[in-house]
């Protein structure tokens, strides 16, 4: 069973004022001039997404970094999968261990969003990993295992599934897990989503993420069950970002 096109995503987090469209511009460019083999996402910050939308760019999806458990209310300063959608948004990150950690989100929180994200139409990037400590224990799998099964909502499908793998010691630490480490990860991941959908699960893109840059892309992309990555730091820059991108000329 093979699985969709691979997808190259950017999380930009909080950074991007309005000149910052400039880059995802130049990125569009730099990615329809080529003959990119892969998809590609930016989620910006929440205040950019409106108007790069409206530029209608024809290589790049846009996406959003998070969304509430609920679809409209009184929820000051929150924004709902539905207002999302209706921006344009085709994905939505859940589950950052930004959000997990920074704002107490357990997989109960998480399965909530995703189920929003996917009840409205976009695709929930789900994402999980392991802390430093429960790494050195030995306990990666079972930690992601068990993420993986209690944070995918029941209404989930294929389609509207993505799960990203990000160690948290590799988040902006510029350490990645050996290719073995995360090929480890990402069949056991691959094992839970056929279990959950059945052969159709495989069809599911499992992303990595933590550290990613044009050096260690090809290494880590080339992984198997690995289709694609989720980008913090190199995705701010569009030339670096291509980079990343253009690591799926040489991948299959
Ligand atoms: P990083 O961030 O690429 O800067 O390590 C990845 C992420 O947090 O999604």
């Amino acid at each position: 069973m093979t699985r969709p096109k691979a997808l190259v995503a950017g999380n930009w987090k909080m950074n991007g004022l309005k000149g910052a469209v400039d880059e995802i511009i130049k990125l569009n460019d730099l990615v329809g001039r080529s003959d990119a083999k892969c998809d590609v996402l930016i989620c910006p910050p929440v205040t950019l997404i409106g108007s790069i939308i409206q530029l209608n760019l024809k290589h790049v999806s846009i996406g959003a970094q998070d969304c509430h458990v609920k679809s409209i209310g009184a929820h000051t300063g929150d924004v709902s999968a539905e207002m999302l959608k209706d921006l344009g948004c085709t994905h939505i990150i859940i589950g950052h261990s930004e959000r997990r950690v920074g704002h107490g989100e357990n997989n109960v929180i998480v399965n909530k969003k995703a189920s929003q994200a996917q009840k409205f139409g976009t695709t929930a990037i789900i994402c999980v990993g392991e802390t430093i400590d429960e790494y050195e224990a030995g306990k990666t799998l079972e930690v992601i295992v068990s993420q993986v099964k209690s944070s995918i909502p029941s209404n989930a499908i294929v389609e509207n599934t993505i799960i990203a793998y990000e160690p948290l010691w590799a988040i902006g630490s510029g350490k990645v897990p050996t290719v073995g480490g995360v090929e480890e990860v990402h069949t056991s991941i691959s094992k839970v989503l056929v279990e959950r959908f059945g052969s159709e699960g495989a069809k599911i893109n499992i992303l990595y993420g933590g550290s990613v840059n044009a050096s260690n892309a090809h290494a880590l992309m080339s992984t198997v069950n690995v289709n694609g990555a989720l980008v913090g730091g190199a995705s701010l820059k569009a030339d670096d970002f291509f980079n990343i991108i253009s690591v799926y000329d040489q991948v299959d």
